[in-house]
């Protein structure tokens, strides 16, 4: 994990927030290269997964709702984590969480020593175990105590408790809230989702890993409506939706990159599932901090829409045409995180390799997630007729593409660089590009391809270049396109 959080602030993906003023804490600002690597992210599960599906639309409603929403979600009552501090530096831990920390320990068998002992285990010398506070060592730790994980605020110039207003934990209440709205405007007939993509915030005692659990982050979250009394296969609906859903997403996840010895599916216990959920199945992905959530997929039933309905007293149901009655849909929620995808994409794509003899590291980020797609690079930087070729190409290519020019190093560290952030091709323009009149040398017009992950280069002429990146960035493996410009 420190390798990706040092690279990351190095090479412009992931800031501390506030760096110049201590930090703030647990949120991370997206540098220029982390702001399109999460663009294309989301991008990318939106076309997936609801511009090519005729059964998907999409909303994005505003973060700020009616506070009776949370009150009806359950959110006011139920969004809580046990907490507890410490009566002497007065940190805070979450109760569930204490435990699995490690713990300093004055030892009275050493003098009152100081060892920081690992999480779990007991003092070697004296075979104690943790009693008090796992930072300080000396204070002890209140009775748990219930705390509200949602930011709240004023709405209006009055700062009074009628004012209260919640910066939304989810995304997906505004689904359930807008159930009539898109059901009635898009003419949709079950099972049919709505999707939404966009910041969600919990006031979360213990954040941290990085990206991994912050107070501000992004989600991409479906509800899926189906129809409870249909069957499909033999199975209820919903049930079928909700495996169906979750091996779209595992599915999704592999295909851009995530490798699948990295990926598991843990199903939710009895005592685990939320209060709205029949059943829960999480994605797993094996972060450098351990397994752990990558996004979960839960059946929410009835639940939500009854609530809302109860809460609101308008109705919001489904006029079955075929049985001629009225049903609360039920709710498969495929609920997922952009900044632990991003995570989870960019530890998976991290490699370092030994190339003649030097260390490379590289991103292998899925072409289509990669934040730079072709850097275009001039063998000499002197010449200007290279650097002017080398820079229109760049032009014409950023049409398209994000595309960036570099001059600003030799061309094996230029090349390095690239690799460093993922970008999938290198365009380098040469003295045959342009030719060499001094020398009576005629140009060839042809630019040099470099693939990031094989290394291997390809001569291509210049004026093809669209066509070639067309291929490779739509989808063709190197070694198809390399064959294709070979063949001419
Ligand atoms: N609507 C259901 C829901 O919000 P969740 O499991 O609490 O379910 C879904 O959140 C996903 O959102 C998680 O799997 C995770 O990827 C992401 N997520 C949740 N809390 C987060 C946090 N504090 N920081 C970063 N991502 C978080």
């Amino acid at each position: 994990m420190d390798t990706l959080v040092s690279l990351s602030k190095r090479r412009g993906f992931v800031f501390q927030s506030s760096e110049i003023y201590g930090g703030a804490g647990s949120v991370w600002d997206y540098g220029p290269l982390g702001v399109e690597l999460k663009s294309n992210i989301k991008r990318v599960w939106w076309r997936d997964f609801v511009q090519r599906r005729p059964d998907m639309v999409g909303i994005d409603a505003s973060i700020l709702m009616h506070p009776t929403v949370w009150k009806a979600s359950g959110h006011l009552d139920h969004f809580t984590d046990p907490m507890v501090d410490c009566r002497e530096c007065k940190l805070r831990f979450r109760a569930d969480h204490v435990d699995a920390l490690p713990w300093t320990h004055y030892c009275p068998a050493t003098k009152g020593n100081k060892f920081t002992i690992p999480a779990g285990e007991p003092c070697s010398h004296c075979g104690a175990r943790r009693t008090l506070c796992p930072d300080c060592g000396k204070g002890e730790l209140t009775a748990p105590r219930q705390f509200n994980l949602m930011f709240k605020t004023f709405m209006g110039p009055v700062e009074e408790d009628a004012s209260i207003a919640y910066l939304r934990p989810e995304t997906a209440q505004a689904m359930f809230v807008n159930f009539e709205n898109v059901l009635q405007s898009m003419r949709l007939k079950l099972p049919f989702g709505i999707a939404q993509a966009g910041r969600s915030f919990r006031n979360e005692i213990t954040p941290g890993n990085f990206i991994f659990r912050t107070r501000e982050f992004e989600q991409m979250e479906i509800e899926y409506f189906v129809n409870p009394n249909d069957r499909v296969d033999g199975r209820p609906a919903d049930e079928h939706w909700h495996d169906r859903w979750i091996e779209d997403c595992l599915a999704w996840f592999r295909r851009y990159g995530l490798a699948e010895d990295s990926l598991r599916l843990r199903e939710h216990g009895k005592d685990e599932l939320s209060h709205y959920s029949k059943r829960t199945v999480d994605i797993d992905y094996r972060f450098p901090i351990g397994w752990s959530e990558l996004m979960g997929i839960a059946n929410r039933t009835d639940f939500d829409l009854k609530q809302h309905a109860k809460w609101s007293g308008k109705s919001l149901t489904y006029f079955d045409e075929e049985r001629k009655e009225h049903v609360v849909p039920y709710v498969v929620e495929p609920a997922a995180g952009l900044d632990r995808a991003l995570l989870a994409f960019m530890a998976d794509a991290y490699r370092e390799e030994e190339v003649r003899g030097e260390k490379r590291v590289v991103l292998r980020f899925h072409p289509e997630l990669a934040p730079v797609k072709v850097a275009v690079l001039p063998l000499l930087k002197k010449r200007d007729d290279i650097v002017r070729t080398a820079r229109a190409i760049r032009d014409e290519l950023a049409r398209q593409w994000r595309v960036v020019y570099d001059d600003t190093a030799a061309i094996g560290r230029l090349y390095r660089r690239q690799d460093e952030v993922g970008t999938p091709y290198c365009v380098t323009v040469d003295v045959q590009t342009v030719g060499d009149t001094d020398k009576g040398e005629s140009a060839d017009g042809k630019v040099t391809i470099r693939d990031r992950d094989s290394m291997e280069q390809i001569r291509v002429p210049a004026d093809r270049l669209g066509a070639v990146f067309g291929d490779l960035l739509g989808g063709q493996n190197w070694a198809e396109a390399a064959a294709r410009v070979g063949r001419g």
